[in-house]
């Protein structure tokens, strides 16, 4: 197993050295773990893909401290200028087109001529990113297909030791990925609904963003349909939960019958139920349950970001 450090100034430190010499770091943020390579490394980015078992060289999203840093990588238009300056650090990842003397690897890109940047809001990412002093390509540190981790733990029981250092800054405080929008053409488009909600974002943007079709053309891998996906067979929109399975609730009012119960928000809150959604299916998934079954969860706030999880997780399994 690596060894999982407490994220004090000394592990922080030999965490950047890590990663300046081509290792590979796992790191909170304030929306899932990322598993971290410096992104001008070729070598280090390529073994993200292979500890991740990811079957493609999905694009990655580079992270930066702070917006400045990630201009130098990518053209920034008016749209993502207001977005960065209203939303950094937080929760949101622009795909941009690549500048011309961008340093970031080819393989980040996987292809495409945009690259997806972030500036996380979490304090041991920031000061992480501002020790390494480059950009740190980083997608959630799972393996390939599998739920996101939103503690040091998980990360520990996904990935074993193909990650040098895993740094432990807590339980993460959004807990579900960044929102991906694609300002690289006339329209911006929706990649994946995330930790900001569509509601701010449009508000922010003074329309509503065009929506990546789910199955279409895959611009964004995150789209696959089979994704995020447990053991156990998942069931959704569920009132009727039978005495062999788990259930993932929502609200107030909870239906009985399933083996285990795991509430998201009591109180119908989205907010909360996103922080909760990738443990609690976890934690269902490690129950003496024969499936899972999910209540319905609303689409305003991060419902609808949480609604595209659960129906990730609910997809048939490619092989
Ligand atoms: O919250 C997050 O975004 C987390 C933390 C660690 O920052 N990262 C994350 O990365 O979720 P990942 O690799 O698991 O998901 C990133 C998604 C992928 O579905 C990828 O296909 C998409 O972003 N993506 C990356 N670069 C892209 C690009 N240039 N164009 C379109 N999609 C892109
Ligand atoms: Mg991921």
């Amino acid at each position: 197993m690596p060894p999982i450090r407490a994220a004090s100034p000394d592990a922080i430190a030999e965490a950047a050295a890590c990663l300046r010499s081509g290792g590979l770091v796992a790191f909170p943020t304030e929306t899932v773990y990322g598993l971290g390579a410096d992104a001008t490394d070729d070598r280090a980015v390529a073994h993200i893909f292979a500890a991740k078992g990811r079957p493609h060289f999905n694009p990655l999203i580079a992270h930066f401290a702070d917006a400045d840093t990630a201009a130098a990588e990518v053209v920034f238009d008016a749209r993502a200028d207001r977005l960065a300056a209203e939303v950094w650090p937080g929760p949101l990842t622009l795909v941009l087109p690549r500048r011309r003397d961008c340093r970031i690897s080819l393989l980040c890109s996987a292809g495409l001529e945009t690259q997806a940047v972030r500036v996380p809001d979490q304090p041991v990412a920031q000061e992480l990113l501002r020790a390494v002093g480059r950009p740190v390509a980083a997608p959630s540190a799972n393996r390939s297909g599998r739920i996101s981790p939103t503690s040091a733990t998980d990360v520990a029981a996904d990935l074993g030791d193909t990650v040098d250092l895993i740094l432990d800054g807590g339980a993460c405080r959004v807990g579900i990925e960044s929102s991906i929008l694609d300002l690289s053409g006339r329209h911006p488009r929706l990649l994946r609904p995330g930790g900001l909600s569509l509601e701010r974002l449009s508000e922010l943007l003074g329309e509503a963003p065009e929506f990546a079709e789910p199955g279409g053309a895959v611009t964004s891998p995150g789209m696959l349909e089979s994704h995020y996906a447990p053991d156990k067979p998942l069931r959704l929109e569920v009132d009727d939960p039978q005495p062999d399975e788990g259930l993932l609730a929502f609200g107030a009012e909870v239906p009985a019958g399933a083996a285990a119960t795991l509430n998201l928000s009591p109180t119908g809150d989205t907010t909360e139920a996103a922080a909760n959604l990738f443990a609690y299916l976890r934690r269902l998934d490690a129950a003496p349950v024969r499936a899972l079954a999910a209540m319905p969860i609303p689409d305003i706030g991060l419902g609808l970001a949480i609604r595209d999880r659960l129906r990730r997780a609910s997809a048939p399994r490619s092989a």
